[in-house]
């Protein structure tokens, strides 16, 4: 193997950056002349390729989005426009891929393989949502920016004596929800992957209010949405001042964690090896603090799962 290209694909996560680093860095050491695809599939069926050097991914280490830009590419689920792309691709003497991004962009990944081009995946998503691996690029930093969201509000929460629901993102996954909840001191949690009742939530807060508690703060995962309408409900069923906050796009961004880099890198450099060594249609990705990599396959039939005894934690801590 001499060519290989990576790309960027679906949303973007802090870290993507740094992935990209390391795979520019580990196939130049390796010997390989690394092609990044510019603006994920949607560039890749253009042809829309560009050299990366040593230099090209100085000074990226720190910094969110992805230098690469990203995608999403319906067009990309066509296989007349999957065949395109490898043609594309072989045109320019690449022999693999690497792509970055969610269960979404790995679909497509699993499709030029079994086309017949060799690909392999490092999953980023701040929802943290993919199968096959405990962890996402993004995550962590996503999480950071949540807390510290949380924190200011909760100053001015206190300030006011007021009640805050709080909507983070996650599309199906409740992660960001759990850890931002937890490390921000939730009263309530809501995720999708757990009942909840409005009704033990009010509660809560009525409790707390009984003995001395004048703010509170609840955090809802986007999956569960609703954020606005029950910050209306509790309002009137508690009579104490309830404000919504919708954290949005800012959890997307930014400068991507110690974590999140360290994980970028490791990825990025398996990602490499396991092309080089013929490994093909397989997400690299971490099980129990160490690095392993999984098939597409596997990938798409398995299901990310969230882990409850964070959540009955948060319950047994917010009393
Ligand atoms: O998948 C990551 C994510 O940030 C989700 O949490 C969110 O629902 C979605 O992307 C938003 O996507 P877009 O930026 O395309 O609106």
């Amino acid at each position: 193997m001499k060519k290989i290209a990576v790309l960027t694909s679906g949303g973007d996560a802090p870290g993507m950056n740094t992935a990209i680093r390391a795979v520019v860095r580990r196939g130049i050491h390796k010997g390989l002349d690394v092609f990044g695809v510019v603006n994920g599939y949607k560039g890749l069926i253009e042809g829309d390729f560009t050299p990366m050097s040593l230099g090209s991914v100085g000074d990226i280490i720190h910094r969110g989005g992805t230098i690469l830009k990203t995608s999403r590419c319906e067009e990309f689920k066509d296989t007349i426009v999957q065949q395109q792309a490898i043609q594309i691709l072989r045109e320019n003497e690449i022999e693999g891929l690497i792509v970055i991004g969610g269960d979404g962009s790995f679909r497509g990944a699993r499709k030029l393989t079994e086309l017949g081009f060799p690909t392999v995946g490092i999953p980023g998503s701040i929802d943290n949502d993919i199968a096959g691996t405990d962890y996402s690029i993004g995550f962590d930093t996503a999480v950071n920016t949540a807390v510290q969201a949380i924190d200011k509000i909760r100053d001015t929460a206190f300030s006011h004596e007021r009640t805050y629901v709080i909507e983070v993102m996650g599309r199906g996954a409740g992660d960001i929800a759990l850890w931002a909840g937890v490390c921000g001191g939730a009263e309530s949690i809501i995720i999708p992957e757990a009942d909840y009742d409005l009704e033990d939530v009010i509660d809560r807060i009525k409790q707390g209010h009984q003995r001395g508690k004048r703010h509170s703060i609840i955090v809802v995962a986007e999956g569960v949405g609703k954020g606005l309408q029950m910050g209306k409900e509790i309002q009137e069923k508690t009579g104490f001042e309830t404000k919504v906050t919708i954290l949005g796009h800012i959890q997307r961004g930014g400068s991507p964690s110690a974590y999140d880099r360290m994980m970028s890198s490791q990825m990025g450099a398996l990602a490499v090896d396991l092309l080089m060594e013929g490994k093909k249609g397989v997400m690299v990705g971490v099980k129990s603090g160490q690095l392993t990599f999984t098939t597409f396959v596997e990938v798409e039939k398995g299901r990310h799962t969230i882990d409850l005894s964070i959540y009955e934690l948060a319950r047994s801590l917010s009393i």
